[in-house]
């Protein structure tokens, strides 16, 4: 088979890169190794940016999240007793939107289906051939046969765990990474929002989120050991834990439900540096992993897709290579705003095991500093919303 671009993996940089350049005339194909029915069901982000939005309305996969996404404002941050407002608009003339990346991503597969795209789920054995030369290759499995689809790109969509990155020598890439030592127990359940805002909260037991997902399902997290695991951890547990952590602040009782999905995930920050090399390019998690205490990740993802669809754009149409050629660096300068957002969101709002009381008040300073100086609450709400200069 033959195709322009190869895409592996049907994340949200997979799916939404396919579907730009079927917009723009360019055929693609997207291999998958799970099936529709994990990728349209795996609880992951909820926060978009408003280029994120812009790029799936200018995609025509923006209708749902319009109607069901829930435009937010502003966010909280609680800590030491007190809970206090970052006015995102207010401060930057932009919002967020909260809407579910799984449901993102039934909106990218139904967009693909109904145009026909080729889409392949449930492929296996992916491995990557030629990217040296102008003819690169992607050899996978696919209910029982062995397939070739050649093609003119290789697109490393795969996220962390993906094949992609490691295609690139490792003489040739510098990988960058931070391990922390906690990791997001995360919750589903049902009921009411307990707040209008999200509200990130720094407590001497650890760190917690409260965000929602619709009227009737909220979405909260709180630090815990990345080793951990969801067995150890009751309902009545889990609420403990989370009132400890998040009403304290103000007296408000976050409001208890059926938890209905448990899971923990651990927490990182990794670049790899290059992105790209020959006719191999890596988007989204497969280049890039951000904590997710600043919301990042997946709008990192949709930030690769815009600067490679309008470099395979110009490529295709103008016989252009110099955005292809510059698309790496391009894209690390708004990933290494992100990372350090991410980093310093991370580190100012968990627990550290060990950290001195020297330490803690630091962390209590800065948050007061973010929370009542305007131009430290407008850079953190400038790196919040994704406009922040890079
Ligand atoms: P993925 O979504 O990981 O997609 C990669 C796809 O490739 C997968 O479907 C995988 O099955 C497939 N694949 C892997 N290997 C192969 C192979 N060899 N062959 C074929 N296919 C393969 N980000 C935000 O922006 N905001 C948030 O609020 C936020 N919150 C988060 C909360 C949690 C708990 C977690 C875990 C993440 C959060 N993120 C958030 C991060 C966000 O989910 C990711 O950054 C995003 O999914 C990256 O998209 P992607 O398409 O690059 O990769
Ligand atoms: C959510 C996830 C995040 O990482 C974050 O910073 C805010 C909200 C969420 O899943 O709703």
């Amino acid at each position: 088979m033959r195709t322009q671009v190869g895409i592996i993996g049907a994340g949200p940089a997979g799916l939404l890169l396919s579907h730009l350049l079927h917009l723009r005339g360019i055929d693609s194909v997207v291999l998958e190794t799970r099936n529709r029915d994990q990728i349209e069901s795996t609880i992951r982000a909820g926060v978009l940016e408003q280029g994120t939005m812009d790029l799936l309305t200018e995609a025509g996969v923006g209708a749902r999240m319009k109607a069901e996404g829930a435009l937010h404002h502003g966010f909280e941050l609680a800590f030491e007793g007190k809970r206090r407002r970052i006015d995102l608009t207010g401060l930057t003339g932009h919002s967020i939107t909260v809407y579910a990346q799984h449901e993102v991503l039934k909106d990218l597969v139904a967009a693909r289906v109904a145009a026909n795209g080729a889409l392949r789920f449930g492929v296996s054995e992916t491995s990557i051939h030629g990217i040296d030369s102008d003819k690169p290759s992607i050899r996978y499995r696919h209910e029982g046969e062995t397939c070739e689809l050649q093609c003119d790109f290789v697109i490393g969509c795969d996220g962390s765990q993906g094949v992609s990155r490691a295609s690139i020598p490792q003489a040739l890439r510098k990988d960058y990474e931070r391990v922390y030592p906690f990791g997001w127990f995360g919750i589903l359940c049902e009921g009411p929002p307990s707040s209008d805002e999200l509200i990130y909260a720094r407590h001497e037991r650890g760190f917690a989120l409260v965000s929602t997902r619709s009227p009737n399902v909220q979405r909260m997290y709180f630090q815990c050991d990345p080793k951990d695991s969801v067995e150890n951890w009751s309902d009545d547990c889990i609420w403990a834990e989370l009132h400890a952590r998040v009403d304290s602040h103000d007296g408000q009782r976050i409001v208890d439900g059926k938890i209905f999905q448990k899971n923990i995930v651990g927490m990182r920050s990794f670049v790899s540096a290059t992105m790209q090399h020959g006719r191999l390019f890596l988007a989204g998690d497969a280049a890039h992993i951000v904590p997710p205490t600043g919301a990042k990740g997946l709008n990192l993802a949709v930030a690769d897709v815009r600067v490679l669809t309008q470099a395979l754009n110009a490529f295709y149409v103008e016989n252009r290579t110099d955005l292809l050629d510059s698309y790496s660096e391009t894209a690390l300068k708004r990933i290494w705003r992100a990372e350090h957002f991410s980093y310093w969101m991370t580190s100012m709002m968990h627990r550290i095991e060990g950290a001195s009381p020297f330490e803690q008040q630091l962390q209590v300073a800065e948050l007061e500093y973010v929370t009542t100086s305007r131009a430290a609450a407008t850079a953190m709400a400038e790196n919040y919303v994704g406009v922040a200069a890079v």
